[in-house]
């Protein structure tokens, strides 16, 4: 198995970034705890953050030849990104929509995903450990 773990806007800020919502690890931190639990399954990660809406939209496209599934965390793309939604339907990947806050718990704007409904499903509230049930998701039984 070979996993996507893409992470779109501000997620390189993580640690120092709001820290009472999305916690104290950094993304280098998230990255290694799901490395560490793939390997114990068997299961290979390759991790790629981005600002950028297009490089999110290539990095899916680019995973069309090689990832088995994604466990995505789409920041505020989530919200409004017709493209990447697009981009998820188009590929026909597995992809797990993962928030480290309670999105459904927050300002009213981030109750709506526009990627969720083409996810295999979406993880919200459980700030990094959500990266590990995404995981779980992905993985064979
Ligand atoms: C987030 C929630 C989004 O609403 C927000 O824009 C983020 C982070 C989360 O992980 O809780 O950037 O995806």
């Amino acid at each position: 198995m070979q996993i996507l773990l893409l992470n779109g806007p501000n997620l390189n800020l993580l640690g120092t970034r709001e820290p009472d919502i999305y916690g104290a690890l950094t993304l280098d931190d998230v990255v290694q705890r799901v490395t560490d639990a793939a390997m114990v399954r068997g299961a290979t990660v390759r991790a790629v953050q981005s600002n950028s809406e297009g490089a999110l939209v290539d990095a899916l496209h680019d995973a069309r030849t090689w990832a088995d599934g994604v466990i995505f965390n789409p920041g505020a793309y989530t919200h409004t990104s017709i493209a990447l939604r697009d981009a998820i339907a188009g590929t026909g990947l597995r992809v797990v929509e993962i928030h480290l806050s309670n999105i459904h718990a927050r300002e009213e704007f981030r109750h709506t995903s526009l990627l969720a409904p083409v996810c295999v499903g979406q993880i919200s509230g459980f700030g990094w450990r959500g990266y590990l049930l995404a995981l779980e998701a992905l993985l064979p039984e």
